[in-house]
């Protein structure tokens, strides 16, 4: 059957872009993948965390073009206005605020499934370093997420972590003063965090998402434990 000339045209216009860059090929081989046997649901934890980052990214975008890293009160007020005057805003506000917390427990419960799994092992041992990064850089973007408000919780949860960050042996003042911008939390340390929060992490996120991905199309899924082969060698058939 012939398609509608518009289908046609969407066709023409995909076998035009594949033609000049064989991305199809790279897509095919992302997407088109053996999956060993037993693959069940907890394998869609690590999926599920990206589209919770996905998400925050799209909300993040709308919320920024209402934020102010203002420190004398126009951070606070940005964020009210945006809350209860600009249409749908506390939504978008909320879904990135428990999509925060959706997020966390979804790397956490994708971590341990490939810790209980034993995924980390030869050769995935890069792919679960690169996990702990992006665990690390996770957290982060909660951390640097939490002071942006900039009411009274924000404020005393901000100065208390960065208090015990300071803590930490040996880097802990150093890594203390440069969150901070100094000995004082002040102003900096909202435009600093604000920084941190919507320019330096996602874009970490999202380049070791991508190196954590190849990774995964490269070396394939592992099996569940209780699915692997184990062979039982006779230790009388091995030769000395
Ligand atoms: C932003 C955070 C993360 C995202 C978006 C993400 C994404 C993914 C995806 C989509 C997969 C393939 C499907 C699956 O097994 O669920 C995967 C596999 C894997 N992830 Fe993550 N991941 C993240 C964090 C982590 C963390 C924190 C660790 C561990 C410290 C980790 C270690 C691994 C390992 C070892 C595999 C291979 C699993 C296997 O071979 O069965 N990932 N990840």
């Amino acid at each position: 059957m012939p398609l509608h000339p518009v289908a046609e045209a969407g066709v023409t216009v995909v076998d035009w872009i594949d033609e000049r860059t064989s991305l199809s090929g790279a897509g095919r081989w992302m997407m088109f993948r053996k999956v060993p046997k037993g693959t069940n649901w907890f394998y869609t934890l690590g999926s599920a965390t990206m589209f919770a980052f996905l998400s925050q990214a799209v909300t993040g975008v709308f919320l920024a073009m209402y934020y102010r890293p203002d420190a004398t009160g126009g951070a606070y007020e940005s964020v009210r206005h945006l809350t209860n005057e600009v249409f749908l805003g506390a939504f978008v506000r909320g879904m990135h605020l428990w999509g925060a917390s959706v997020m966390v427990v979804l790397v956490f419960l994708h971590m341990g499934r490939t810790f209980l799994w034993g995924a980390y092992k030869y050769p995935r041992e890069l792919n679960w370093i690169i996990g702990v990064v992006l665990l690390i850089l996770t957290m982060v973007m909660a951390l640097t997420g939490y002071l942006l408000p900039f009411d009274q919780r924000a404020y005393w949860a901000t100065v208390v972590a960065s208090n015990i960050t300071g803590t930490g042996p040996i880097v802990g003042p150093y890594l203390a003063d440069f969150l901070r911008g100094g000995s004082e939390f002040g102003a900096t340390t909202l435009s600093r965090f604000y920084a941190i929060h919507m320019l330096v992490v996602p874009g970490l996120i999202a380049a070791l998402m991508g190196a954590h991905l190849y990774l995964v199309a490269k070396l394939g899924t592992t099996a569940p434990p209780w699915k692997k082969v184990h062979k039982d060698v006779k230790l009388d058939t091995i030769e000395a």
